[in-house]
C-alpha cells in the first residue's frame, strides 16, 4: 500500500496512529542529527522527523534525500513542539518508522516553491513541475471546480452535453483557421473548428433544443494575454427564445458561478448599448469598476442641435488640433490636479506610444484654490476652461485629460489612457468583480483593408427586424441582436440570435459580398438544413479560459491552462510546432520544395 492518508489530511484528530504517506521531498534539513523533511503532495505538506537516536540505516536513508525524491514513509502521528498555523497539517509531524525512495529526482532547474526563481521560459519548459506549484495547482482546482458548476447548471437547466466534430471545415468567426491535410483525400484539407457555430445551429434543427459543450475552440490570431491558439468555449445554443431569454440564463449561470465558486452575490447586471458603450468609453467591452466617462468637447458627426461645448454653431475654437478634428473627448481623473510635470510627460508618452499612436494630450488643472490652468492657455481663457470645467464636472483638485482626433481612433485611444488612469488609481481591483451586457452591437462592420462590411459577430447573427431595411441604405447603421457579456473589461462572452430563415440568410450572405456560389460552397449544407423546419434559436459562448482567469484574479489566461502556447503560438516543453519527416509529407502529398 502506498498510503494511508494524504499529505493535507493528518492534524491533532490522528495523534499516535500508524500512518502509510507517499510524496515528494520539498526540502529536508539537518539540524544536529535530527532531520526534518517536508513531504509534499497535491493535498498539501506534513513534517516527517527521522532523530538522532533512530536507528542509523533509515538516518542515513533520510541524509541522502534530494528536492523532489519521491518517497515513501510509515511512522507514528506526534504532536509538534514548534507548530505552524499557517498549514492544515502543522500541529502534527511523523515520527518515520520505514522510509522508502520510490524515484529520485535531478535538482529541479528552478524552485518549487510559491514564489519561484523560474523564468516563464524555464517554467514552460518544465511546465510538468511548474504544476507542482501551488498558485499554479490552485488555478486548474479552480477551474475543475468551475467546469462542475458550469455543467451542474446547465444539466438542472434541461441542458443537453453534445460532443460536436474538430475535423470540420471553415467556420465563420472571422479568424485565421488552423488546417489539416487529409491522407486519404490528397490535396484537401480539414479545418479545425474556430467554434462549433454551425454544429450547433444544425442541433437546433435537430431539435435539441438547449444544447452545451464545453469545447476547445482553434484560432490562428495574434496571441495576446487573453489569446491562445486552442482555448475553451461554453458554447451553448437554444431553441424557442428570445435574446431576453438567453440574457436571463446566462446571467443566472455567471451568477451560479459566483455563488458556487466565490461566494459573491449581485444585483441584476447592467445593460448598456453598444452605442453608450462607444460614447462613454470608447470601448465594446468597458471596465465598469469605475466611473471616468467620457465628455465630448466637440463631436462634428453629430447633427449641430446635439453638438456639445466647443462645436455649437460649427465655431472655431483657434486652436487647430481642436478645429481640425472630429471629436475632441475628455477624461476627468479625480484627484490628479497635483500631477508633476513628469507624470504628465508620461501620460503624454504613454499616449503617443506606438500601439496608441496618439500625436499628444492636452490636459486642464482644476487646483485646490479653484483656479484652472491648461496646457493651451495660449488659445483660451478663463471663460472657456470655465466652461470645460462644468462639461466635466471638475472640482478643485481634479485633472481633465482631453484628446482630440478622428472619431474612432480617438475614443480608442482615450479608453487606453482610461484604463492607465484606472490603473494608477488603483480602481481596478482584481477582487471587484463588475459584469455587464452590452447590447444592440452592429450586424456589420467595416473593413478598410478589404473594403466591405464584414459580419461584426459572424453571419448567422439575425439583424434587428426594424433595421433590415437600412440593409441596402445604410448597412453601418443596422443594428443586430447580438450581446456580449463583459466582466471587469473583459470580453467573456458573446452570442446572437440567429437568422433561421433561408431568405434572410442569403439576403446576408449577399450584403457581406458573398456570390450565391460562394455561400453555397461555404455554407450549402445550413442553408439546406434550414429547408427542413429550422427553428427561432439563439445561443452565446463564453471564453471559458477567460473566466477562469478573471475569477483567479489573474492578467493572463495562460495561468489557467494546464500546458499553454508561448507569445509566438509555441509549446516549448514538447518543442511544437515542429517538421515533419518526408515520408509522412509526401503521404500528405504536401509538396516540400518552397
Ligand atoms: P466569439 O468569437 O465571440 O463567439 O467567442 C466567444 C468567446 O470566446 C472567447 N475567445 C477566446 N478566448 C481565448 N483565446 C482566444 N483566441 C479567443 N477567442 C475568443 C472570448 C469570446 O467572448 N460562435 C460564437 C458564439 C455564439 O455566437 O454563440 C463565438 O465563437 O471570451
Amino acid at each position: 500500500m502506498h498510503r494511508t492518508h494524504t499529505c493535507g489530511q493528518l492534524n491533532i484528530n490522528h495523534l499516535n496512529q500508524n500512518v502509510t504517506l507517499s510524496g515528494w521531498v520539498q526540502k529536508s534539513r539537518d539540524l544536529g542529527g535530527t532531520t526534518f523533511i517536508d513531504m509534499r503532495d497535491r493535498y498539501g505538506i506534513t513534517q516527517l522527523v527521522i532523530n538522532s537516536d533512530d536507528e542509523e540505516g533509515l538516518r542515513t536513508k533520510a541524509r541522502e534525500l534530494g528536492r523532489e525524491f519521491v518517497i515513501k514513509v510509515t511512522g507514528q502521528v506526534v504532536e509538534r513542539s514548534n507548530k505552524n498555523p499557517k498549514i492544515s497539517t502543522g500541529d502534527i509531524e511523523i515520527r518515520v518508522f520505514s522510509l522508502e525512495i520510490l524515484n529520485q529526482a535531478k535538482l529541479p532547474p528552478f524552485m518549487i516553491e510559491d514564489e519561484t526563481d523560474g523564468g516563464d521560459e524555464l517554467r514552460m519548459k518544465y511546465r510538468y513541475l511548474d504544476l507542482r506549484r501551488n498558485p499554479v495547482r490552485n488555478n486548474l482546482i479552480l477551474r475543475h471546480k468551475m467546469a462542475q458548476e458550469v455543467r451542474k447548471y446547465l444539466d438542472l437547466q434541461g441542458f443537453l452535453e453534445v460532443e460536436t466534430p474538430v475535423l470540420i471545415k471553415s467556420t465563420p468567426e472571422g479568424a485565421r483557421d488552423f488546417v489539416v491535410p487529409s491522407r486519404m483525400n490528397a490535396g484537401e484539407f480539414y479545418a479545425l473548428p474556430q467554434s462549433p457555430q454551425t454544429f450547433k445551429q444544425l442541433l437546433m434543427v435537430s431539435g435539441f433544443d438547449r444544447y452545451f459543450q464545453i469545447v476547445k475552440c482553434f484560432r490562428d490570431e495574434d496571441l495576446r494575454a487573453d489569446r491562445q491558439p486552442e482555448f475553451t468555449q461554453i458554447d451553448c445554443e437554444m431553441a424557442f427564445i428570445e435574446q431576453e431569454d438567453i440574457l436571463n440564463l446566462f446571467e443566472g449561470l455567471t451568477r451560479h458561478m459566483f455563488k458556487s465558486v466565490k461566494d459573491l452575490e449581485f444585483e441584476d447586471f447592467p445593460r448598456m448599448l453598444y452605442a453608450d458603450a462607444m460614447r462613454l468609453y470608447g470601448s465594446d467591452k468597458p471596465d465598469i469598476r469605475f466611473e471616468m466617462q467620457f465628455v465630448e468637447l466637440k463631436n462634428s458627426t453629430l447633427p449641430e442641435n446635439e453638438a456639445p461645448l466647443l462645436w455649437k454653431g460649427g465655431a472655431e475654437a483657434g486652436f487647430p488640433v481642436f478645429d481640425n478634428a472630429e471629436m475632441v473627448v475628455g477624461i476627468n481623473a479625480k484627484g490628479c490636479a497635483h500631477y508633476t510635470r513628469k507624470q504628465l510627460d508620461e501620460l503624454t508618452d504613454f499616449v503617443k506610444r506606438q500601439q496608441i499612436g496618439a500625436t499628444g494630450l492636452i490636459y486642464m488643472r482644476h487646483n485646490d484654490d479653484g483656479s484652472l490652468k491648461s496646457s493651451v492657455d495660449k488659445f483660451f481663457n478663463e471663460n472657456d476652461l470655465k466652461a470645460w470645467s462644468a462639461a466635466f464636472d471638475s472640482q478643485p483638485g481634479d485633472l481633465l485629460l482631453i484628446m482630440a482626433g478622428a472619431k474612432d481612433k480617438v475614443r480608442k485611444q482615450l479608453n487606453e489612457l482610461r484604463l492607465e488612469m484606472g490603473n494608477r488609481l488603483g480602481l481596478r481591483d482584481k477582487n471587484k468583480f463588475a459584469p455587464l451586457w452590452v447590447i444592440d452591437f452592429p450586424l456589420l462592420e467595416w473593413d478598410e483593408e478589404s473594403e466591405r462590411y464584414h459580419a461584426m459577430h459572424h453571419p448567422f447573427t439575425s439583424p434587428k427586424p426594424e433595421d433590415i431595411a437600412l440593409l441596402d441604405t445604410q448597412p453601418g447603421e443596422v443594428r443586430a441582436n447580438a450581446y456580449d457579456l463583459v466582466i471587469n473589461g473583459t470580453e467573456i462572452g458573446g452570442g446572437s440570435i440567429r437568422i433561421h430563415d433561408k431568405t434572410l440568410q442569403s439576403l446576408m450572405f449577399k450584403h457581406l459580398g458573398f456570390s450565391p456560389e460562394e455561400a453555397q460552397k461555404q455554407f450549402g449544407f445550413l442553408l439546406e438544413a434550414f429547408e427542413y423546419g429550422a427553428p427561432p434559436h439563439g445561443g452565446i459562448a463564453f471564453g471559458f479560459d477567460r473566466l477562469v482567469s478573471i475569477f483567479a484574479g489573474l492578467d493572463s489566461i495562460r495561468d489557467v491552462i494546464a500546458f499553454p502556447k508561448n507569445n509566438s503560438g509555441r509549446d516549448v516543453m514538447i518543442d511544437s510546432p515542429s517538421t515533419i519527416d518526408e515520408k509522412q509529407m509526401k503521404e500528405l502529398c504536401i509538396k516540400t520544395e518552397v
